[in-house]
């Protein structure tokens, strides 16, 4: 008897605590599917040094952009990301900022940047500045003043080692052909740190006055209007300042063997992100985008769970990190389906319940994405990019998308080092070179790999000389493929690659189970297929994307049910079941 009663009770505690369990999850799923603009928005990242030239002088501007403002809109996005516009003597393409309130005399003045908010806001398109914070220019007054003498007023806004306590604890310095973070100052015989380039000296957060400036700053951008600030390298802003010895163990053992890791792991980070929300974020109706370098699975919701008042959204980088060979720079080798699955299903799963992902394949800092993800063979060039914009436009998290790639623009291919810009690859080319490495396999390395060159050639608007990017000489090189590959041929042809992203935006807008809708993947060992679901009350779509360049299926147990299709990029859906190369297809499921 008292058994059976005992046993009642464990049922009841069961029943009760199932319920309230369910309830939590109700109510935490209720803050992914909360509704807000930028978790509907697609984001449109335009390269401004790259996009269109209005005067001739080889660079893109302000003005260039307020040209092609009606593009913009017709493309569907509703933000437009710019990358760094301000002060800056362009060591790092605007990564080095000089004066934060001013714009690059390269782009134009601040009355075009007047001219060019107010042409978005009457199109209804918002705009995200991005927000250079972790360093700033060499060239910075603050700088300048800061390395006159150590009790110069300014010293305490960067990151000094004097000389008399020795060498610094090693640090590495990205854009630097020795590869070290620190360099010797003569004047106050002193070392700085920088993360960067050594023309990118770090800002030193750890000072109360340094801070109030950067959100007075901030302040100062919000009140002009703009909607947000994608924030460059932000997991890195705090630092140990008694700068210890980081061992090698140490470092496999606390920070995946990573520096940038190491670098995410700053003691205060998340005290100065909760002040910077309280201090400006949370004044406006606005998002704020980390790019989360050295940010894991593990740390993500420390960013962005909305409790902590902390940032919208953060990018990560296991998706685009995939496939790189270890100890090369960035040199490609082949990537599987499978762990690609993976790494984007992980992620998915941080933000099942709180805070709110992104999505991307490509940016100012990648090869193309259909070079690197897709196939650029001319036979498959188009298709495979419609897949790629498939896949970004109908999985959870706000997708990012990066200028050029609605027309299927491929990566440049320089052939030689003379045709490459970019700090980075310059650095790298010229630490081999000291090495007495392979300079012509580099060359060729680069091609199918990392090299940011790749995904930064000026737009091609048409097929005339310099793809009607500049008519003068550009800044880097115009991809020989404009004659073919531009916007202006893909205008009028409904099945242009660049229809087919206007089409994907609007099946986004229009369907907020793309959006909202819970992700499941499917058939996950499949080594052709990426299959999904994405389910928002009671319904559900099936997302197939065959990644091939061969004939596959997916076995996804759902084949009876597919009803309407939404979009599939070769037009129509081949009827037995089978994918085509680089197919991707959306069906309504119906029960
Ligand atoms: C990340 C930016 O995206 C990249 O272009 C830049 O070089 C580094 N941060 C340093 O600012």
């Amino acid at each position: 008897m008292r058994l059976k009663y005992s046993k009642y009770l464990i049922v009841t505690i069961l029943y009760f605590g199932l319920l309230l369990t369910n309830t939590a999850m109700a109510q935490d799923n209720k803050s992914t599917t909360d509704r807000k603009w930028w978790k509907e928005a697609v984001v449109y990242q335009i390269y401004p040094r790259s996009f269109k030239d209005s005067n001739g002088d080889g660079v893109g501007d302000l003005k260039g952009i307020i040209q092609k403002l009606d593009y913009i809109k017709s493309l569907g996005v509703d933000v437009v990301w710019l990358n760094p516009i301000y002060g800056s003597p362009n060591a790092d393409n605007g990564y080095d900022i000089s004066d934060y309130q001013a714009i690059m005399k390269e782009f134009g003045t601040m009355e075009d940047f007047d001219t060019l908010l107010k042409g978005m806001h009457e199109r209804g398109l918002k705009l995200v500045m991005d927000l250079v914070v972790n360093h700033s220019s060499d060239e910075h007054k603050w700088f300048q003043e800061s390395r006159k003498s150590r009790d110069n007023p300014y010293r305490d806004y960067y990151h000094w080692w004097p000389a008399e306590k020795g060498k610094p604890a090693f640090r590495p310095g990205s854009f630097e052909a020795d590869g070290s973070g620190w360099r010797y100052d003569k004047q106050t015989d002193s070392y700085y740190l920088h993360y960067f380039n050594f023309k990118q000296p770090d800002l030193n957060w750890e000072n109360p006055k340094l801070r109030e400036e950067i959100y007075s700053m901030m302040n100062w951008w919000f009140k002009k209007g703009i909607d947000g600030f994608r924030m460059d390298v932000i997991p890195f802003i705090s630092k140990d300042t008694s700068f210890p010895v980081i061992t090698q163990e140490e470092l496999n053992k606390n920070y995946l063997g990573r520096w940038d890791v190491y670098f995410a792991s700053g003691p205060h980070l998340h005290e100065y992100l909760q002040e910077m929300n309280r201090e400006v974020l949370s004044k406006y109706d606005i998002m704020s985008l980390a790019e989360g370098a050295g940010m894991l699975t593990s740390t993500a919701l420390n960013f962005v769970d909305e409790d902590r008042k902390e940032l919208n959204m953060g990018y990560h980088f296991e998706g685009t990190n995939l496939g790189y060979i270890p100890g090369y720079f960035k040199k490609m080798g082949p990537y599987s389906l499978v762990d690609f699955k993976k790494i984007y299903s992980d992620w998915d799963k941080v933000y099942e319940n709180k805070g709110w992902g992104t999505i991307y394949l490509g940016n100012h800092d990648q090869p193309r994405m259909t070079s690197r993800w897709g196939n650029d063979a001319p036979e498959f060039r188009a298709v495979s990019s419609k897949l790629l914009t498939t896949f970004l436009l109908s999985m959870r998290g706000t997708p990012y998308y990066y200028n050029g790639d609605e027309i299927g623009m491929v990566n440049a291919k320089f052939d030689s080092i003379d045709e490459y810009r970019d700090i980075e690859t310059l650095a790298e080319y010229e630490r081999l070179k000291l090495a007495g490495g392979d300079l012509k396999q580099f060359i060729e390395d680069q091609k199918t790999g990392g090299a940011r060159d790749n995904g930064r050639t000026p737009f091609q608007w048409n097929s005339s000389e310099n793809g009607g990017f500049t008519s003068g000489t550009p800044w880097l090189k115009v991809n020989d493929n404009h004659v073919t590959i531009n916007a202006e041929a893909q205008e009028n042809d409904p099945n242009s690659v660049l229809n087919y992203f206007r089409k994907m935006t609007h099946l986004r807008k229009t369907n907020p189970i793309l959006v909202y809708g819970k992700y499941t993947l499917l058939d996950k060992d499949n080594p052709d297929v990426y299959a999904y679901t994405r389910e928002l009350d009671g319904k559900m779509v099936l997302v197939l994307l065959n990644f091939s360049s061969k004939n596959a299926t997916a076995n996804t147990g759902l084949y009876s049910k597919k009803g309407k299709v939404l979009i599939d990029n070769y037009g129509k859906p081949s009827t037995n079941g089978e994918l085509r190369p680089y197919e991707a297809v959306i069906y309504q499921i119906e029960d």
